[in-house]
């Protein structure tokens, strides 16, 4: 397993939308070896492979935050097939967006269907933590961030100040 760079605000490739992944092949499961590994030295509760510059719609979780007690999920096309009417909000980070922390309000439970590494389709529900940070990384399979969530004034501010980092090469 190997810890890849991070791809960070505001690299383009973070806006594409990521293509399906077909049978699961050995590539597919290097990638997300590569990918578990990268978001545990981040450390971070969430990643999608286009974090590591690849557009494929692979999606690594685990929430448990503790190093001893870790629970990997990885998700194969995962898509949203239900959500509740409750909403629910959560002060969100990215890893891509290091440092940055904004309020998002999304549904509080989720229904996810995706493939697991064996291939086999399922489906989970999900809520509390889980539940934000699945529909936080699938949205980043459509290229869509979480501080699109964000007022206007507030994404432009977080925009800017990347952009001028990343000018300066800080980043
Ligand atoms: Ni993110």
């Amino acid at each position: 397993m190997t810890i890849r760079p991070l791809v960070i605000l505001p690299d383009a490739r973070l806006r594409l939308a990521s293509e399906p992944v077909g049978p699961v092949t050995d590539e597919i499961r290097t990638l997300a070896a590569d990918m578990l590994e990268t978001m545990y030295d981040a450390p971070g509760v969430g990643l999608a492979a286009i974090q590591i510059g690849v557009p494929r719609r692979v999606v690594t979780i685990d929430t448990s935050k503790d190093e001893n007690d870790r629970h990997p999920q990885v998700f194969l096309n995962p898509e949203i097939v239900w959500a509740s009417e409750e909403k629910r909000i959560y002060d969100e980070g990215c890893l891509s967006i290091p440092e940055f922390y904004g309020e998002v309000e999304r549904p509080d439970r989720v229904r996810v269907r995706f493939r697991d590494l064996q291939g086999e389709e399922r489906e989970i529900e999900a809520d509390g933590l889980l539940a934000t940070c699945i529909q936080h990384e699938i949205d980043h399979l459509d290229g869509v961030l979480f501080i699109d969530h964000l007022s206007k004034l507030k994404r432009d501010r977080v925009v800017k100040k990347f952009a001028k980092a990343a000018k300066r090469g800080d980043v």
